[in-house]
């Protein structure tokens, strides 16, 4: 459904890459979990696929289709893009906001209301209760859902996630986890999720890919990860949330 093919970035003034060769394929109704340390390129790898950003070398295809076949509105209309941070447009109501990309379209307002209303209810969220309100007027949380409802309104095949849950408490964190994970599989989305968190990849994502310096160091399923991680860099993350389990029943006994 996604497929990078040698795909290079580099930003202009800078000497090294962004994103370099990097070679991925992301299957129909899979998701993807995109790791690594701040700065390793993830951002960057996400915005090339709804070019936000172009590559400066290299192909994409979404849909097996060259994405430079597509203007970028066009593009966008099948992909879903929820931003890093909460990144909800400030002075719009939250109704207003999950009514931005129907609107682009010029879907009709009915439609968009019947949309609206369905999309605020799959994130738990009533249109009558919250249609309404400014973005602030929401907890973080909420917020974040606001985001997901947003990118999922033009009914997208792809979506595309940045460090979704990132900004949220643990707790909050943990159940939004969870319900975007049965609305991917109830929606059967083809999902790319950017984390730093090695435990949501874990929980979540069907594989991980790892990154660092722009280039993706082993990309498998989370058994092979634990089980086989490719080089010391690897190992270190994927033991990070079983170092922590192991501190926390030590300090239980
Ligand atoms: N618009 C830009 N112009 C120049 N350099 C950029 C731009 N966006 C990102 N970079 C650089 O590219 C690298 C990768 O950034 P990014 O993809 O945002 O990383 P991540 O999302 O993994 O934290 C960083 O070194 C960053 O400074
Ligand atoms: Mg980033």
């Amino acid at each position: 459904m996604i497929k990078l093919k040698n795909v290079y970035k580099r930003f202009e003034g800078s000497r090294t890459h962004a994103v370099e060769n990097v070679n991925l394929s992301v299957r129909k109704g899979e998701l993807l979990g995109l790791i690594g340390e701040s700065g390793c390129g993830k951002t960057t790898t996400l915005k090339l696929i709804n070019r936000l950003e172009e590559p400066s070398q290299g192909d994409i295809l979404v849909a097996g289709e060259n994405i430079r076949k597509h203007r970028p509105e066009q593009l966008r209309r099948n992909i879903g893009y929820v931003f890093q941070g909460i990144g909800l447009f400030p002075h719009r109501t939250i109704e207003e906001n999950v009514a931005a990309v129907p609107e682009l379209l010029g879907w009709e307002p009915e439609q968009i209301r019947r949309r609206c209303n369905e999309m605020l209810n799959l994130v738990g969220l009533s249109r009558s209760e919250y249609g309404a309100r400014n973005p602030t007027d929401l907890s973080g949380g909420q917020q974040q859902r606001v985001g997901v409802a947003r990118a999922l309104a033009a009914k997208p095949e792809v979506m595309l996630m940045d460090e979704p849950f990132g900004a949220l408490d643990p707790i909050t964190r943990a159940g939004l986890q969870d319900e975007f994970k049965n609305i991917q599989l109830q929606l059967g989305l083809t999902v790319i999720m950017v984390t730093h968190d090695m435990t949501e990849a874990l929980l979540m994502a069907d594989r991980i890919a790892v990154m660092r310096n722009g280039r993706i160091l082993q990309l498998g399923t989370p058994a092979e990860l634990l089980n086989d991680p490719a080089d010391d860099y690897v190992q270190e993350f994927v033991d990070m949330p079983r170092r922590r389990a192991e501190r926390l029943e030590q300090l239980m006994n």
